[in-house]
């Protein structure tokens, strides 16, 4: 019933949930968490800076408390709250994004302290030339990653740093002036994600890649349609 009620409403967000018997924090409470992380990320994405800004401020009081959990996830709930209240508070699309990164490592500190966590399926990168399924593997890339993070898992951050191996789109029908200084720029820093190991400098670099995207869609007025 839980079930039915958040795929019929994922924006009707509830207080949380209490913890589970083990005192960690229930599958369900970490959906609504996991959401709250999904709406912020998109909306930032399509320039909607005060959609994040709410979604972050949720998860700044909602998110597992540090104060109820045991010493060993204790501190990456601390992280996942306080960056929630840092973006929440931002201005720039790019500070809002870097708490975003901080967010995810500490997501997937606390399922690896835990050993309990989320399992992402594997998706395929969409196939295509235009603009927009070029977009749309930028899209790809930075969910790979981000779910790299949140895991973690090391296969998923490479896979989508590995997307941004392709051509930066041809500069002959620029989406706008200067596009092409963009787009060879996010390129360059997706596949720096390579020889990344450690979770804190992956989170700066998310941090970067998603700024970017924003900011560009901010400067071009392009980007994803708004999530709602
Ligand atoms: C304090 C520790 C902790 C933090 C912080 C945390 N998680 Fe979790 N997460 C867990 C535990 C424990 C589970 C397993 C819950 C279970 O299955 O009982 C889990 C499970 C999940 C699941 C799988 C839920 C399901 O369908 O079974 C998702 C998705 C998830 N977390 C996302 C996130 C995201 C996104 C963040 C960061 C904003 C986050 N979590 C932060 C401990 C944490
Ligand atoms: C050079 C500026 C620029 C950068 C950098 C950029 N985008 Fe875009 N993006 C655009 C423009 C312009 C559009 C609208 C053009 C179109 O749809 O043809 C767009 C559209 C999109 C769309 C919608 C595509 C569709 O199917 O309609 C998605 C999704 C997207 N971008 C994701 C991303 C992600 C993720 C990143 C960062 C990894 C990114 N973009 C980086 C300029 C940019």
């Amino acid at each position: 019933m839980w079930m039915s009620l958040l795929l019929a409403c994922p924006r009707a967000q509830p207080p949380a949930p209490p913890l589970g018997p083990d005192l960690f924090p229930t599958a369900l409470h970490m959906l609504y968490v996991s959401d709250a992380m999904d709406l912020a990320r998109s909306a930032i994405l399509s320039g909607d800076r005060a959609e994040a800004r709410r979604q972050l401020s949720w998860l700044a009081n909602n998110a597992p408390s540090a104060e109820d959990l045991p010493p060993s996830l204790a501190p990456f709930a601390a992280i996942v709250r306080d960056q929630a209240a840092r973006g929440a508070a931002a201005r720039e699309p790019v500070e809002i994004a870097a708490a975003l990164g901080e967010m995810a490592t500490a997501c997937g500190g606390c399922h690896a302290a835990s050993g309990l966590g989320p399992i992402f399926a594997v998706e395929l990168l969409p196939p295509g030339m235009s603009p927009e399924p070029h977009m749309e593997r930028h899209r790809w890339a930075i969910d790979s990653m981000w779910e790299g993070l949140v895991s973690p898992d090391d296969e998923l951050w490479r896979a989508g740093a590995m997307a941004f191996l392709e051509e930066p789109l041809p500069d002959t029908e620029p989406m706008f002036e200067a596009s092409g200084a963009w787009t060879n720029a996010l390129h360059a820093l997706g596949t720096y994600g390579l020889e990344l190991d450690d979770p804190d400098t992956r989170a700066a670099l998310y941090g970067q890649l998603l700024g970017m995207c924003a900011s560009c869609h901010e400067a071009s007025g392009g980007g994803p349609m708004p999530p709602r």
